[in-house]
């Protein structure tokens, strides 16, 4: 049901690249909601996925960008302010990956030249989609920039991997680009702790389902799905959070405070 949100705002949706993903649930949100947005991914994800069908659905266009290229996050904003005509009021770097990972290298033992790109991809592009977007003067006041993290940036969760340093990162960038951009422009940036999400990101980390059914135990409201999530992230878009930046906002059914819950008591006796 649309409230038409987010009426004349515009914006980019990085990270769409299977109906499973957070960002394309975020797509077709958005679009009932009112937005104009312009989608993109890595140029080697748009041969997997089938974006362009999304795009079609959500009347917009797909441009190819690797969110490590500042030269292809230029090109992009560039581009997307010709095709929405005129700057942009939200941006979501919906965007993940881990070589250590994907190709199984354990935390005590990791390729040091992967963890850079880890770092890259899933953490420092975050502050380049910003400073790219700050030094062109491409957000309109009261914007607002979101993030996705996972609760490894805080504790420990051994199979999160490298992964879990790169969320650190992410969700210290978010607290110090925020400051930069509310002073600024009044430009809010947050990032949004969401609870374990069958995505391609999601299910390749080791033991995901075994933790996904964990974290469904420990929360009172079970784990937050992605189309939940989309709707927070269509809230944060919202005019109704004009005040909230450099938060991480945790979004996971209450399991981050959650100490123990009755059910997994009983699984112990
Ligand atoms: P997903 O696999 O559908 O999305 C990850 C996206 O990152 C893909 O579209 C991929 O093509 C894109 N990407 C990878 N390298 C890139 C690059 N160099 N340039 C541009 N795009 C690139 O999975 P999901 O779960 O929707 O992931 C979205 C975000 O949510 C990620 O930041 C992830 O870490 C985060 N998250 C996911 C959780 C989960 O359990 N699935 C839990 C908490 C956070």
């Amino acid at each position: 049901m649309s409230n038409n949100l987010l009426a004349g705002k515009k914006g980019i949706i990085t990270g769409a690249l299977d109906e499973n993903s957070i960002a394309w649930k975020v797509a077709l949100k958005a679009k009932e909601q009112g937005a104009k947005f312009v989608l993109t991914n890595a140029p080697v994800a748009l041969r997997m996925g089938g974006i362009q069908e999304l795009a079609k659905e959500c009347n917009t266009e797909v441009i190819p960008a690797d969110a490590t290229s500042v030269d292809d996050i230029t090109k992009l904003y560039t581009e997307s302010k010709e095709i929405l005509g005129g700057n942009f009021d939200f941006l979501l770097h919906s965007i993940g990956m881990s070589p250590n990972v994907r190709k199984g290298k354990a935390y005590n033992d990791l390729n040091y030249d992967w963890l850079q790109k880890t770092y890259d991809i899933s953490a420092v592009s975050f502050h380049k989609m910003m400073q790219t977007a700050d030094k062109m003067d491409i957000m309109n006041e009261y914007g607002s920039i979101l993030g996705l993290s996972y609760i490894a940036a805080q504790r420990t969760y051994p199979f999160y991997n490298d992964m879990a340093d790169a969320k650190a990162l992410l969700e210290s960038i978010a607290r110090s680009y925020g400051y930069h951009f509310g002073k600024r422009k009044n430009v809010r940036v947050n990032t949004i702790s969401q609870s374990p999400t069958p995505t391609t990101a999601g299910s390749g980390i080791s033991g995901f389902e075994s933790f996904y059914n964990f974290a469904e135990k420990m929360s009172p409201l079970g784990n937050a799905t992605a189309e939940e999530c989309a709707d927070y992230i269509i809230m944060m878009f919202s005019d109704f959070t004009k005040k909230v930046t450099m938060q991480n906002l945790f979004h996971d059914g209450g399991y981050s405070f959650t100490g123990i819950s009755e059910e997994l008591i009983e699984e112990m006796k």
